[in-house]
């Protein structure tokens, strides 16, 4: 991902989540070197994915596919691809998930990781209120 990107990824941001991350935080991602990714085909944006590497850890901090783009498999490539960069440069892949987002914990589950806790009041949630944060990892 690249700033040419940016515009791309935040439209399907707005689209794909309740609560998207905006232009700043996207921005503040880019500069702080996180490993970013964008998957095009036919020159167009389809998804994108972030990892943070502390020391030994990665976190994956997003992954998103263009909603009129879901179920076609492009999720689970970019998972794929975002675990092996992981698995070169950390021990362990860390992510936070809502349990009510189904389809992205059936992807994770798919993919190998473990649920290993649960974060009290962790998101903002439609409506108001909370919402817990399932913790899952993979060990390498
Ligand atoms: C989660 C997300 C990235 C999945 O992307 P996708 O392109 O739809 O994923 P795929 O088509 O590769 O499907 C991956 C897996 O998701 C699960 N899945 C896909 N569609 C599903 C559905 N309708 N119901 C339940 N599970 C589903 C399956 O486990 C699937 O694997 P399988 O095809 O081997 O069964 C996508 O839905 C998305 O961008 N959601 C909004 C953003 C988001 O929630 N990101 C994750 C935040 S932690």
């Amino acid at each position: 991902m690249t700033a040419a990107d940016l515009a791309a990824v935040l439209a399907i941001e707005a689209r794909a989540h309740a609560f998207p991350w905006t232009p700043g935080i996207l921005a503040d991602a880019l500069a702080s070197g996180y490993y970013m990714v964008v998957l095009v085909q036919a020159d167009e944006v389809l998804g994108y994915g972030v990892v943070q590497i502390i020391l030994d850890e990665g976190h994956l901090l997003n992954i998103t596919t263009a909603p009129q783009h879901h179920g076609q498999g492009l999720g689970r490539q970019l998972l794929a691809h975002l675990i092996q960069y992981a698995h070169d440069h950390t021990d362990t892949l860390f992510l936070e998930v809502r349990p009510s987002n189904t389809r992205a914990v059936a992807m994770y589950h798919a993919a190998g990781f473990n649920e290993v806790g649960l974060r009290r009041n962790y998101y903002p949630a439609v409506g108001g209120g909370r919402e817990d944060a399932l913790l899952m990892a993979m060990a390498f």
